[in-house]
């Protein structure tokens, strides 16, 4: 029989005990997030926009987390900053003076643009120089809906660009920044996928090829650096975001709404971001997969 060291010739983790006590269990939807503590870690969230994005940036700033919030359009992303930045103050029980800091701020950036990406990251780093890029969401897509033989190259163009480009920029970035703590403190990186991650639907060649290459990124990213301390995770939402768009294509009245079950809520997704990012490193999640009670599967 092979001796323990042999048995687990490539986990020299698993043969360097301590005595320190664990770490605390605390209950679902308590304790801190992963990585650096809240005063000093910002949420950095690339694809903001009125449903989801903004979701999950409210979900983090009303646990007192500083917002770093990108999307093209940088004056409604200010107007948001500004109510986060009363979530944050008013969850960590301080009030705003002039003089401090802001607990979130906007900053432009188009996926289509690779270097925007590492600009809009080196601007929210600047902003907050006492701070860390502690959890990175990246939420952004180019999705065409085409039949196949009707797909120009541009649109496959630019869904590889907005998904595999702009995501392994995106995710070098963080990863670098990440890894200048020296791997003392982690952090989270949160990535956001459709269906067609996994499975291409007719007419989604272009967004499937990307967005399953996307996730494959993903999974190699996580491997490589997990057992740095960096905790990479794909969410794999499979349905309709309910949102006012999704409610006009379905020539939905003002006051009409999707019924329980059948589309997918910016806020109950943003909860399991938050799930994900409050893992503790003895148990982490890297594919999470969403969908309402309804959809077929
Ligand atoms: N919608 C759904 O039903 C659905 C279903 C499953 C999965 N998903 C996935 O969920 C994520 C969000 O999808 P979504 O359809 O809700 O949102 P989206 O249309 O991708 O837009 C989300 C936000 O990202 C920003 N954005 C769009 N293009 C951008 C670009 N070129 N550069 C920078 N930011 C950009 C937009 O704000 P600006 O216009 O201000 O830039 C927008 O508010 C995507 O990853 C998508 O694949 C969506
Ligand atoms: C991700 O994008 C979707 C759709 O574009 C949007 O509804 C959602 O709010 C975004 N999520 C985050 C965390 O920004
Ligand atoms: C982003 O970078 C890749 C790799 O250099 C390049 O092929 C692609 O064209 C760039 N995208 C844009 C829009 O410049
Ligand atoms: C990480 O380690 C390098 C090399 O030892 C050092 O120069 C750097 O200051 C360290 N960074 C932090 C944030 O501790």
């Amino acid at each position: 029989m092979a001796s323990p060291a042999r048995r687990n010739q490539n986990r020299t983790d698993l043969l360097n005990p301590t005595t320190d006590p664990y770490p605390t269990v605390h209950a679902l939807g308590t304790g801190a997030l992963y990585g650096p503590p809240q005063p000093e870690h910002i949420v950095l969230i690339l694809g903001v926009g009125p449903g989801l994005g903004l979701a999950i940036a409210q979900t983090f700033a009303s646990y007192g987390y500083t917002t770093a919030i990108m999307s093209r359009t940088k004056s409604r992303l200010d107007a948001w900053a500004v109510e986060l930045d009363k979530v944050a103050r008013a969850a960590r029980g301080t009030s705003s003076t002039a003089k401090e800091q802001p607990l979130s701020l906007g900053f432009a950036c188009d996926v289509l643009d690779n270097g925007s990406i590492e600009r809009a990251i080196g601007e929210a780093q600047a902003a907050w120089p006492d701070k860390k890029i502690g959890t990175a969401i990246y939420n952004a897509s180019v999705r065409k809906r085409k039949p196949f033989l009707e797909l120009p190259m541009d649109a496959m163009k630019d869904s590889v660009q907005a998904s595999i480009f702009a995501g392994f920029t995106f995710l070098q970035t963080i990863i670098r920044s990440m890894k200048e703590r020296n791997g003392t403190e982690g952090g989270n990186v949160l990535v956001t996928g459709a269906t067609s991650s996994i499975r291409g639907r007719e007419q989604f060649a272009a967004f499937a090829a990307s967005k399953g290459g996307l996730r494959q990124m993903c999974q190699s990213v996580a491997r490589e650096y997990g057992r740095e301390g960096i905790h990479v995770a794909h969410v794999v939402v499979d349905g309709l975001i309910e949102s006012d768009e999704a409610k006009s294509f379905f020539g939905f009245k003002d006051n009409q709404r999707f019924r329980d079950g059948t589309t997918l809520r910016p806020d109950e997704i943003a909860k399991n971001y938050l799930f994900l990012a409050l893992q503790s490193p003895s148990t982490w999640t890297f594919e999470l997969d969403l969908r309402p009670a309804k959809e077929h599967f």
